[in-house]
């Protein structure tokens, strides 16, 4: 009776070319060692789009650092695509060109600063200018200089690397990484070997390159900086957390995340089409990827919206269930909306065996049923936005009025 929409993923995806900082395609990487050979990624793909400050975290030996060393080119994939700003990196491109383009086109930054000993600050900032043969050889030391006041280490300019604080090696090593004016930052765990006020200076610092405009990727452990990022990436051995599910259900653990990642089916619905009607089983968990879906209930003369869900927010049997069936219909806002699917056992199931998840999701159906309760006419008859429609349901019909505070 209730025919399925087409499935249709992934229309939403294709993010022009020229919008893309970093495009990974199918990356895989193997090492082997006298054990025999190992899988560190496993088919990774990714866009990451121009002036977007992205985090990526996942537990230690997942692959973060292999990941970064991928793109910045130190190591090679074994199978696999690496487009950085606009260059195929591995296409036919030699270890002495791919350095002189990383020198031009990425600023690098890592736990342990890497500054050179016996070079003051200044002389370290100037470094990558010199290697690339970037800016007049007059300018170099005024553009460190400029680089190295921002950071504020002006007054340390001729010092050598020990003779400043950790948190100051860090940010000369910013200052380094920015000294040919990159339009890409890749940080790993930039502030893991720093005091929370130097993380904090350092954030700040990379904070202001966002707002210049600079793609960011940085590896952290630290959720505090995950929440100031745009995008967080997790990855778990070896691969990609779907990014709708760590935002939908972000107490799952990776495992979890991973486990859905791989059961997920995505569909597109165009506007207005119905996702669920009511009385049909609901046989799946909605997570919304993009777009906005109405909950309605219908009768013959009138509808009333009783609720709208946006991105990373999700839907399904919890709240939508009676007796195995849809209350209410469920449909696509006024522009293409994008879903992640998951089975309903599956999700039941993870659902028993992670506890705080299912406590997080259940504070929420609870507060949206209780909105949707005084919204509701078969919930509330005196409901303001509703006209009197016929009860169906006695078994609600009985409830007592939700009583005002
Ligand atoms: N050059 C290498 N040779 C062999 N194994 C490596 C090499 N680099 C990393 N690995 C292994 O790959 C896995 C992922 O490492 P890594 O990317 O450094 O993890 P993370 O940065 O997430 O902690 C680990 O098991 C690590 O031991
Ligand atoms: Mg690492």
């Amino acid at each position: 009776m209730i025919q399925s929409p087409p499935l249709t993923s992934g229309i939403l995806d294709s993010a022009s070319s020229t919008d893309s900082m970093i495009e990974l395609r199918g990356l895989v990487k193997r090492f082997s060692n006298a054990a025999g050979e190992f899988t560190v990624l496993k088919g990774i793909d990714l866009t990451i789009n121009r002036g977007q400050f992205v985090s990526i975290v996942g537990k230690s030996g997942s692959g973060k650092s292999t990941l970064l060393n991928m793109i910045t080119g130190i190591d090679h994939p074994t199978e696999g695509q690496v487009i950085v700003n606009g260059t195929d990196i591995y296409d036919g491109v030699n270890e002495s060109t791919r350095s002189k383009w990383r020198g031009k086109n990425l600023g690098i930054v890592f736990q342990f600063f890497q500054l050179l000993p016996m070079l003051t600050l200044l002389e370290n900032v100037m470094l990558p200018m010199d290697y690339v043969n970037m800016y007049d050889f007059d300018e170099r030391p005024n553009r460190a200089m400029d680089l190295l006041k921002l950071v504020g280490l002006e007054k340390f300019a001729n010092k050598l690397p020990v003779l400043v604080s950790t948190g100051q090696q860090q940010l000369a090593a910013i200052a380094r990484a920015m000294a040919c004016d990159p339009p890409l930052l890749i940080a790993d765990e930039p502030t893991g070997n720093l005091d929370t006020k130097s993380a904090d200076t350092i954030i700040g610092l990379i904070e202001h390159f966002v707002a210049q405009g600079k793609t960011i990727v940085m590896v952290t452990h630290d959720p505090s900086l995950t929440s100031r990022t745009h995008r967080n990436i997790i990855i778990s051995d070896g691969e990609l957390i779907n990014e709708t599910i760590s935002r939908s259900l972000p107490q799952l653990r990776h495992r979890h995340m991973l486990e859905f990642t791989k059961l997920a089916e995505t569909k597109i619905y165009q506007p207005r089409e119905t996702i669920l009607s009511r009385d049909e089983h609901v046989d799946y968990f909605f997570m919304i990827r993009s777009g906005e879906v109405e909950v309605v209930l219908q009768n013959r003369n009138n509808e009333t919206i009783i609720s709208k869900l946006g991105k990373d927010e999700f839907f399904g049997e919890m709240e939508l269930l009676r007796g195995g069936k849809a209350i209410a219909n469920v449909r696509a806002g006024n522009k293409p909306v994008e879903l992640v699917l998951l089975p309903r056992a599956d999700f039941i199931r993870v659902m028993n065996e992670s506890p705080i998840t299912a406590e997080a999701v259940g504070k929420i159906v609870q507060k949206r049923l209780e909105t949707q309760k005084t919204l509701d006419p078969r919930e509330n008859h005196q409901s303001k936005n509703v006209v009197s429609i016929r009860r169906k349901n006695k078994s609600t019909a009985t409830r007592p009025p939700k009583s005002k505070a």
